[in-house]
């Protein structure tokens, strides 16, 4: 219910219009003294204020301003008496919702409140659409130039219109939800639901009723009808997170479901009709948990029509800076702090750590480093110390090195130095060939012979 707050000094005034507003189906309250008023609205939240323009103690207008400072979405409706023409147009000014003329008609009087109302849930609306837009946007940017995100980009936009299962893998933290937000979002489903379940997170028979739905009286607890996702995805898309851990005895009844296009609700009898795409993500290696009879082999081939692989994120180092830049300047906005830079030395140790829980840690340790930032330019000394550590520890391949004979490590050592200079160039030859002191046709020479991977040169 929506309230009000009427403050005048006309105490009969307030008496019978506030019993009218009431009756209208408002939550009315009145309040002739100014002081009293002021402390109500600190106190409580009025949905909208009907504030008397001529009073006694302080002119509205006054009043009006006090209450914008202290709340500038405050609505406030003005009554001006007659000949206060002057007074309506400044409570305007000063950030009025309307003004209306004493003496009132009731039914003006409710119209009015009935558009203020219409305002208000509009306006609600509108920062629920906003702040989910936001979520929306922050959600499906893709940040990543290297090859692998170029490639996959490319694969995104073809799968995405299609009708087509999918099934995402990839290490944890590597981007397979924001993927499968972009599937849903550039496919002609968009306007339909995305549903999302989590397999790991719930036991067998809540998983159950979670995807099926329940009838009311099913099983204990079961106290009204529920839809499941199944039901709930229809007309969009179906998103089973970590499918690799869903109960083997669910993964039939999955799979009946893909097969057949219907459900029925635990407790239910009635067939009823469900529509959506899926997408499956996983950081299991199905073909293992297949092995190991955790995973039906059927239900596998059903929902890996296209397979989509996210590559660890030490894998396409090219992407690791400019993803830390993206999060020091969102988490710099969000936090209303000043952007900052990194130094070169910071970008050298940033890129050569391991990064085990890929962008997701990658994101923790950008909000971190703006926590603590004073705006300077962030150097390697405050990067986090495991950081700096496993820079300074000699590369695996380095150990691998006391195995081989000299030739063959030679050759290892410059495959490795000239893909890790290469990627820190984002793979410009040129630019590559002039930090290593070599002429470029050479470089190019020794990537053709050491077959450098080409992920590095872009
Ligand atoms: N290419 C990218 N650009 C920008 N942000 C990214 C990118 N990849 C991942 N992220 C961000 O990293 C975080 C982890 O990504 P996401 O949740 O999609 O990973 P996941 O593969 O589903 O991980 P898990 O297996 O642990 O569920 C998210 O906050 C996501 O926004
Ligand atoms: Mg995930």
């Amino acid at each position: 219910m929506y309230r009000i707050l009427m403050i005048d000094d006309d105490k009969s005034f307030l008496k019978i219009y506030s019993k009218i507003i009431a009756g209208n189906g408002y939550h009315v309250q009145t309040e002739s003294d100014i002081s009293d008023a002021m402390e109500l609205l600190a106190k409580e939240h009025f949905d909208i204020v009907i504030l008397d323009v001529v009073m006694p103690e302080i002119n509205g207008v006054a009043l009006l301003k006090k209450i914008k400072e202290k709340n500038p979405e405050q609505l406030v409706m003005m009554l001006t008496g007659e000949g206060s023409i002057a007074g309506a147009v400044e409570s305007m000014e000063n950030g009025a919702y309307t003004y209306m003329i004493k003496p009132v008609e009731i039914d003006q009087l409710i119209l009015n409140i009935r558009k203020a109302e219409e305002f208000l849930k509009l306006n609600d609306e509108n920062v629920k659409l906003r702040t989910q837009l936001k979520d929306m946007t922050r959600n499906m940017t893709v940040v990543g130039c290297s090859k692998a995100m170029d490639i996959l980009k490319e694969q995104i936009k073809q799968i995405a219109p299609t009708n087509t299962s999918v099934l995402i893998t990839g290490e944890s933290g590597t981007g397979k939800e924001i993927i499968a937000n972009l599937l849903h979002y550039n496919s002609e489903r968009r306007d339909g639901p995305l549903i999302k379940v989590n397999c790991s997170a719930l036991a067998e028979t809540i998983l159950e009723s979670e995807l099926f739905g329940h009838e009311k009286g099913a099983f204990t607890g079961a106290i009204a009808t529920k839809k499941g996702r199944f039901e709930m995805a229809t007309g969009g898309t179906l998103f089973l997170d970590e499918i690799g851990d869903m109960p083997y005895p669910l993964q039939s009844k999955l799979l009946r479901v893909l097969q057949e296009k219907e459900i029925e609700r635990v407790g239910g009898s009635k067939t009823i009709k469900v529509d959506f795409r899926l997408i499956c993500a996983t950081n299991k290696d199905l073909k293992e948990e297949i092995e190991k009879n955790n995973f039906r082999e059927d239900l596998y081939f059903r929902i890996n029509v296209v397979p989509l692989v996210t590559t660890p994120l030490r894998e396409r180092k090219a992407d690791i800076i400019p993803l830390m830049e993206y999060y020091l300047d969102c988490y710099a906005d969000e936090m209303s702090k000043g952007r900052v830079t990194l130094s070169d030395s910071a970008k050298s140790v940033l890129t050569n750590y391991s990064w085990r829980g890929n962008v997701r840690e990658l994101k923790n340790m950008a909000e971190r480093l703006i926590v603590f930032s004073n705006g300077q330019e962030i150097k390697e000394y405050m990067l986090p110390e495991e950081v700096r550590q496993t820079a300074n520890q000699p590369d695996s391949q380095m150990k691998a090195f006391e195995s081989m004979d000299l030739r063959t490590a030679r050759n290892q050592f410059e495959k490795w130095y000239i893909t890790e200079i290469l990627t820190r160039n984002n793979g410009n030859i040129t630019a590559t060939a002039a930090q290593i002191g070599v002429a470029r046709k050479n470089l190019q020479a020794k990537i053709k012979l050491l077959d450098i991977d080409k992920s590095a040169e872009k």
